[in-house]
């Protein structure tokens, strides 16, 4: 099967499917509530700078689609509200147009679409190994980008029954093109990065993951579900057992924090809400893939109206928390529960204390 045609079997198993993980993490975090905010919620300013850009609002639509002709209007109907709202935008792995050219405005049409805003690159760990170092411009040259996204998928891969595991070299390539021209994020794709693996990857050069964890898409879910589709029993039972696989999102965040990485979250944030509990918990930007789909095959003011309403929930939260920017949210009091306290204190980090990573991290 082509990588186009295996594209469009991911975007309509996600679209019809439940795809999402069966453990909620975020419910775990709970932002402090402080009754007298004494700020005047109007004055609330939500902008950053990412990848040498200014955004609105501290949010990504985080790496979809391209690579098959229907899926070029979903790109465009992101990057017009990603334009229109000041927030970043990813592309889906790029690989499909390395290998057929005639796919390659499917990925850059996102550019004409959204002039002004950062737009990430991306192609897999298993491709990166392969192509060397000058492919990463390239990438990065066909889009416009800001920079380049590295995949790495290796419970999809695990899964699918054509799937690459030859996971070795993927360090030492990280390392060549890490000090190239392009900026590099290195991003899991829902099975998050644990700080060991957060070491590694600072060590290879690359200053900024996203740690796209647990708690949303399940990518061995999407595959246990194409694995039944081709008749593949044994495929869709491993993809089954291993639904829930990886590290949640809420740790995630402060194991790589604690690390020292730019941290960009993403991974189940459904709401503005969870979104600025990964900024409280130490990441600088907070993103989601599947909430953008469906509104993506419908127009781009549906996508612009679900990132309004994150915009919204971030504010209200920013406002409950007494916090005038985004620096004061990163130190809005927060209180850790659940497995995810026992999940963080198992791995030697001080739940009460996880602040004082975020600031080691800057
Ligand atoms: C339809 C779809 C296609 C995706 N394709 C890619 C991809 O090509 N490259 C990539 O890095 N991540 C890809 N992802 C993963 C997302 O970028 C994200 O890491 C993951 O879905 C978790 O976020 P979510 O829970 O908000 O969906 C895809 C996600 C979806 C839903």
């Amino acid at each position: 099967m082509s990588t186009s045609s295996r594209k469009l079997d991911h975007v309509r198993i996600c679209l019809e499917r439940q795809v999402e993980s069966r453990w909620t993490p975020f419910d775990d975090i709970m932002l402090v509530h402080k009754a007298l905010p004494e700020i005047d919620e109007a004055s609330i300013n939500t902008r950053c700078r990412f990848l040498g850009k200014e955004m609105k609002a501290p949010f990504l639509i985080c790496a979809m689609t391209g690579g098959h002709p229907e899926t070029r209007e979903i790109n465009v109907n992101l990057a017009k509200a990603a334009q229109e709202v000041g927030v970043a935008l990813g592309i889906g792995s790029q690989r499909a147009a390395l290998e057929d050219p005639r796919q390659i405005e499917t990925f850059s049409a996102v550019r004409d679409a959204a002039p002004d805003v950062p737009i990430i690159g991306n192609i897999g760990a298993p491709q990166l190994r392969k192509l060397g170092g000058e492919a990463v411009d390239y990438l990065a040259e066909m889009v416009g980008a800001d920079a380049v996204a590295v995949h790495l998928n290796f419970l999809q891969e695990s899964i699918q029954p054509e799937g690459d595991r030859d996971a070795s070299g993927v360090l030492e390539a990280l390392k060549t093109i890490a000090s190239g021209k392009t900026a590099i994020i290195v991003k899991e794709t829902g099975a998050g990065i644990s700080m060991e693996v957060a070491r590694d990857v600072l060590r290879s050069g690359v200053k900024t993951i996203d740690i796209s964890g647990m708690g949303g898409t399940s990518w061995s879910g999407v595959e246990a579900y194409r694995a039944e589709m081709i008749g593949d029993l044994g495929s869709k039972d491993l993809g089954e057992l291993f639904w829930s696989w990886g590290v949640p999102t809420p740790v995630s965040i402060v194991e790589c924090a604690s690390a020292g990485a730019e941290v960009v979250a993403s991974g189940g944030i459904r709401s503005g809400l969870d979104a600025a509990k990964s900024i409280a918990l130490g990441a600088s930007v907070a993103g989601a893939a599947l909430p953008f789909l469906k509104p993506a095959t419908m127009g781009s003011a549906e996508v612009a109206f679900t990132l309004q309403s994150y915009i919204r929930a971030l504010r209200t939260c920013m406002f409950l928390t007494g916090s005038r920017d985004l620096s004061n949210l990163k130190r809005a009091p927060t209180v850790i529960l659940g497995r995810c306290r026992e999940i963080l204190e198992q791995r030697g980090l001080d739940t009460r204390k996880f602040s004082t990573y975020r600031e080691r991290a800057k």
